[in-house]
């Protein structure tokens, strides 16, 4: 009997439960009615009187060190449990940040251009990004024979009949006049493809917003004063505009325009070349062909367009150098954004 009050009292002693239900039911198996020390009184009747003394002595011992050790570590995990309690309920503790990602600059500058358009009264319009030859080209008027055609150019998917992706979001004019009537005052954001060499200055994939106003009467100096307040609200309040003359086969007359550079203030320096002056967009009034390829009669309506890619305006607002930045989505370059919400 002696060896079983030790075995249970060594138990006893080593016993370090994790939680209070586990302390539970190891007082239960011990002192409970039908535990290991109740058991141990029924057999101690049973003992010789000789060696009653020396083993009630044992039992009595095994008895308070168990309850003393279950009562002690009852009480170490309510505290542990009080513990965690308080420090949930501390309000004034410091909160712990949580990290929020920041916005793409292409997608900053893109809700930029569209909510500055939108406040003139255009609406956006989309169109797919896998296109087919009538809405990329030839509803917009360009010569079988144009360079844009080729596969140097563009992606083809398909040859006879043509299935490419899209080069331009121009072809989401012809959508538009495919689906709706003048009056139309639409911006187009998306992204284009064009078979090029991948460099600082150039990338397979980027992305462009297109402009269309068609309705009666609709002017050359309506354009440019669009345009105008659109350099105004982008790059601040004291750019100017100039517009060359260009060549696009989908207007007639076309135009390239430049802002005045926002570093020098138009003196010249290395970003603008020393000319002052930055490429921005093609535009134009939009070709006669164009209206009539499209169903709307050229004597009666007039309109303007133009195009712009989205990453050449974010390159200039935040001095980006490298085209490639964009794409290769490095949080170091992101996370500069994420004040620009
Ligand atoms: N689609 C032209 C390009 O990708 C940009 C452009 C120029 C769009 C003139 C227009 C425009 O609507 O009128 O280079």
């Amino acid at each position: 009997m002696t060896n079983k009050i030790n075995d249970l009292l060594r138990r006893v002693e080593a016993f370090k439960p994790q939680a209070a239900a586990e302390l539970e039911e190891f007082r239960i198996k011990i002192l409970g009615k039908k535990g290991e020390l109740t058991a141990l009184m029924e057999e101690f009747k049973t003992v010789a009187p000789e060696l009653k003394r020396e083993l009630g002595q044992q039992l009595n011992r095994l008895k308070t060190t168990a309850t003393e050790r279950i009562n002690a570590l009852r009480e170490e995990l309510g505290n542990a449990a009080a513990d965690r309690a308080a420090r949930v309920e501390d309000m004034t503790r410091p909160g712990s940040a949580e990290p929020l990602g920041s916005r793409h600059p292409i997608s900053l500058v893109r809700r930029e251009i569209v909510e500055v358009f939108a406040r003139l009264g255009y609406t956006v319009a989309e169109g797919p990004e896998i296109e087919d030859d009538w809405h990329v080209f030839s509803a917009l008027n360009f010569p079988p024979e144009h360079p844009a055609r080729d596969m140097q150019d563009t992606f083809f998917i398909e040859k006879d009949p043509d299935i490419l992706l899209r080069t331009h979001t121009s072809s989401i004019q012809v959508r538009t006049m495919e689906r709706q009537k003048p009056p139309i005052r639409v911006i187009c954001p998306g992204r284009v493809f064009r078979n090029e060499a991948i460099s600082s200055r150039a990338h397979c994939i980027f992305h462009q917003i297109e402009g269309l106003y068609i309705d009666e009467g609709v002017s050359f100096a309506d354009l440019k004063q669009s345009l105008l307040y659109f350099a105004k609200e982008v790059f601040g309040g004291q750019t100017a505009i100039r517009m060359r003359p260009s060549y696009f086969p989908f207007t007639e007359p076309s135009a390239e325009v430049d802002v005045s550079c926002n570093l020098c203030g138009g003196k010249g320096c290395n970003v603008c070349k020393g000319t002052g002056w930055l490429e921005i967009m093609g535009c134009g009034m939009v070709d006669p062909n164009v209206l009539t390829a499209n169903g709307i009669d050229p004597q009666k309506y007039s309109g303007f367009a133009f195009g712009m890619g989205i990453e050449r305006i974010a390159m200039l607002k935040y001095g980006v150098k490298d085209l490639r930045l964009y794409f290769e989505n490095d949080v170091r370059f992101l996370r500069q954004f994420d004040s620009a919400l």
